[in-house]
């Protein structure tokens, strides 16, 4: 049996495949305004497992999936057998004999590896608390669209260094763009992937001016992700200082784009004048969510479609 190809984070794939990706992500999203039907997967399933809420990864997803023919099937933890002790592993041997993709939105990224590992089709991370490479995936796409190439561009983080901002570290190394890390002190980006980054890649520190100096995006999240809700009143009062405001985005580019992968609590990481100001394309980005993925699905299925 052939290996499948797994998408469980942002380094998974090289430079080409990106290119590759954003390329069949503008066709489809072209094909998908113009009423065009396309769909390559009639009578393909994808199971979605949940472990976490969502609104975005859920719908993107499952319209993604009807968008090119297929199914997508929706299972919680509360309510299937992982929630009761049933093994990852043995997960993944009956979901892969079932189904023909299967996207996972877990805590530890351990659990998406195991699940991977005995999986006979492709795994997708839907988010883990270390990695969301299809919110990068779509970010990045964005960027694409309003600016052109990310290439040799920079881009801002503000805020905590969690799972979106370490998959915006390695899309940086990958795609070759500077990432500028503001974060209160205690909240700092761990990297994880063994990798090193030059100062040419990745400025890590705790002024969000310093950060934003230069950028040609900045971007942030909530202060208290999902897992982290006891720690919500400790963060709430560490982060203060360090909320996107117009007076930080003074500080960036006057081009410079604003993003936020959403939901996003108004008044706490992000001022109103921002997120609803003409800088944020926080809409596009969300959108995006369900072009690049329906791209990145028809990747690990088909291969390098280019019709
Ligand atoms: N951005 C994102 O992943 O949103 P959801 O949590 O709603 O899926
Ligand atoms: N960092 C956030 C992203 C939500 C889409 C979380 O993990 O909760």
């Amino acid at each position: 049996m052939t290996q499948p190809r797994h998408y469980l984070q942002f380094s998974d794939l090289d430079k080409n495949a990106y290119r590759h990706l954003f390329q069949r992500s503008a066709v489809l999203k072209r094909r998908q305004s113009a009423g065009e039907l396309y769909r390559p997967l009639v009578g393909k399933v994808m199971s979605m497992v949940f472990e976490k809420n969502s609104t975005r990864t859920r719908v993107s997803f499952e319209a993604g999936m009807a968008q090119l023919g297929g199914h997508a099937m929706f299972l919680d933890t509360k309510t299937s057998q992982m929630g009761r002790g049933e093994p990852v592993e043995d997960t993944a041997r009956v979901l892969s004999r079932m189904s023909d993709i299967i996207m996972i939105r877990t805590f530890e990224q351990t659990l998406v590896e195991r699940l991977a590992a005995h999986s006979r089709v492709p795994v997708i991370n839907g988010l883990t608390n270390e990695y969301h490479p299809c919110q990068i995936l779509a970010d990045i796409f964005t960027f694409i669209e309003h600016r052109g190439p990310i290439e040799g561009k920079t881009v801002a983080w503000v805020g905590d260094g969690n799972n979106v901002c370490r998959t915006w570290l390695q899309a940086a190394r990958v795609l070759g763009f500077r990432l500028k890390v503001a974060t209160p002190v205690g909240y700092a980006l761990t990297v994880l992937d063994g990798h090193e980054y030059g100062p040419d890649v990745f400025e890590a520190g705790h002024d969000p001016e310093a950060a934003v100096a230069d950028a040609d995006l900045v971007t942030t999240d909530v202060f208290t992700s999902m897992g982290f809700e006891g720690e919500f009143a400790a963060r709430l009062k560490a982060f203060e200082g360090f909320q996107v405001n117009a007076a930080l985005m003074a500080k960036a580019r006057p081009d410079a784009l604003f993003m936020h992968c959403l939901p996003a609590h108004r008044g706490e990481e992000v001022a109103a004048e921002v997120i609803d100001g003409p800088q944020s394309v926080v809409w596009d980005e969300a959108e995006n969510r369900m072009h690049v993925q329906k791209a990145l699905i028809e990747y690990l299925l088909l291969g390098s479609v280019n019709h």
